[in-house]
């Protein structure tokens, strides 16, 4: 099992500044993220919530269960010191992703909390980013 775990605005894809995030939906990223974990073999969780808390008690369920997590915590990335706190406890891999480049956007975004605490990051792919996570996830589980 593989949880994807989507924080605020990112139920709005599509409709969300398309120049910035494309025009492929919510529903769009959660059958890609489906497709790419079935071909490797994987269950896979895709959830999107706008609360800090909801995402912090998922977070929370994945170090639990050892569930690696494919993370976009979108704007949390930059201020949320209580999601890096949930993502400082994880046990087993955690990839950071998102769909823009946030280090090419406003110098707010260039600023990640979480990335310190992540496995590792990648960003600027599009949705290409999740199926990319989604791909380090599945290699370091065959080669841990
Ligand atoms: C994002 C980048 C963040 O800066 C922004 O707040 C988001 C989406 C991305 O996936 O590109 O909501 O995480």
């Amino acid at each position: 099992m593989i949880l994807v775990l989507n924080g605020p605005n990112l139920g709005r894809l599509g409709k969300r500044e398309p120049g910035v995030y494309g025009a492929s939906t919510y529903e769009d990223l959660v059958q890609l993220c489906r497709e790419t974990a079935g071909k490797l073999g994987h269950d896979v969780d895709v959830r999107q919530t706008d609360s800090e808390a909801e995402l912090i008690g998922w977070i929370h369920e994945a170090c639990d269960g050892r569930i690696p997590v494919v993370l976009n915590p979108a704007a949390f990335t930059h201020y949320s010191y209580a999601v890096r706190d949930a993502v400082a406890q994880r046990t087993a891999p955690l990839v950071e992703v998102h769909i823009s480049n946030p280090a090419s956007r406003e110098e707010f975004r260039h600023t990640s909390v979480v990335a310190g605490v992540a496995t590792g990051t990648i960003a600027g792919f599009g949705l290409q980013s999740y199926v990319l996570a989604l791909h380090a996830i599945a290699e370091m589980n065959t080669t841990s």
